[in-house]
């Protein structure tokens, strides 16, 4: 990746503050249809959550990213390597039917459609900033639900360690898959607890619609203390695992990405500082908080590790 300039920004969207409203819930539920209705209609009764910025330990005070463009500046290498391309490059792709298969360590495995696993279980409005490794962050409306729900229902054995997630790999689909100098498809992975925090999601939503396709239609993870390539998109496997698994950036770079990929403002990238960034959508740039901001919430799965050496 390389440190990214121009924006196609339009800073004069009023940012949907009223979003959080309970009438935007109903017209959710009208515009999902009915399967992902019924999850949006779960909320209120499964989840108690009073739907308001208080909802969840991110800092939400931060001004929404406006939809645009959170929606066309985006990176997804299967489409493109130019951030405002990949909406356009995108929109045919086929996210449904999605099979989704979840295996591994777990006496329950099982293959299901997207559709039928993001109805399983309550969805979630969590508003999270979004922090790349090439120093822009944008605050993100995103729906979905936290990982750790559907990892209950899958009883792990006791020697997974790690999460492996894959996305689909479909060249026809996707022409930046033709391109030899990645090893496809994308995968990523999390230590086990990691991915049973409350705040890493699997997501199928943004600012109340399905996630469009240059988002990572019809579900990805979103994991908002390490920079975004760890949130990886239109994941087609999840697996439980023994062992780390690669990851398509530190197989690309294994110097210049890690496996944990924490926010961390006092790690610099080789090539370029962590310590600011540039918030898309605003001017100048703000101080790099650790771990995104979400210090107290995660610290302590790191306590007694090195971040300079586990980067
Ligand atoms: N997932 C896949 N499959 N392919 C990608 O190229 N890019 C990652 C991540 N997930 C990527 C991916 C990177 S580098 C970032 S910063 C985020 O997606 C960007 O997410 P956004 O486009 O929703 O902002």
């Amino acid at each position: 990746m390389t440190q990214k300039s121009g924006t196609p920004l339009n800073d004069h969207i009023t940012p949907e503050q009223l979003f959080f409203a309970r009438r935007k819930f109903i017209r959710l539920a009208a515009i999902f249809g009915t399967a992902y209705a019924l999850a949006a209609c779960e909320i209120e009764p499964k989840t108690g959550l009073s739907l308001t910025p208080t909802a969840t330990p991110a800092n939400l005070q931060d001004t929404l990213t406006p939809e645009e463009s959170i929606n066309h500046f985006n990176n997804y290498y299967e489409f493109s390597f130019s951030k405002n391309d990949v909406a356009d490059l995108a929109k045919n792709l086929k996210t449904s039917p999605w099979q989704v298969e979840i295996s591994g360590l777990v006496g329950n495995p099982m293959t299901i459609d997207a559709k039928e696993l993001i109805t399983r279980y309550p969805a979630e409005e969590r508003i999270y900033r979004l922090r790349c490794v090439e120093g822009w962050s944008m605050v993100i409306p995103w729906y979905g639900f936290p990982l750790n729900r559907m990892l209950k229902d899958l009883d792990i054995q006791k020697d997974a360690r790690y999460v492996r997630f894959t996305t689909l790999y479909d060249p026809d689909q996707m022409p930046g898959q033709k391109s030899s100098s990645f090893e496809w498809p994308y995968v990523e992975g999390l230590r086990l607890d990691e991915a049973q925090h409350d705040l890493t999601l699997l997501v199928w939503g943004v600012y109340q619609k399905p996630l469009p396709p240059q988002e990572g239609a019809p579900l990805r993870l979103v994991v908002p203390w390490k920079y975004g390539f760890k949130s990886i998109k239109s994941i087609v496997k999840i697996e439980l695992v023994a062992e780390q698994p690669a990851t398509f950036w530190s197989s690309y770079n294994q110097a210049e990405y890690g496996f944990y990929a924490n926010v961390n403002p006092n790690v610099a990238h080789p090539r370029w500082s962590q310590a600011n960034e540039y918030r898309v959508g605003e001017t100048g740039q703000r101080p790099t908080l650790m771990f995104n901001g979400y210090e107290n919430e995660v610290a302590f799965l790191y306590e007694g590790m090195d971040l300079k050496e586990n980067f």
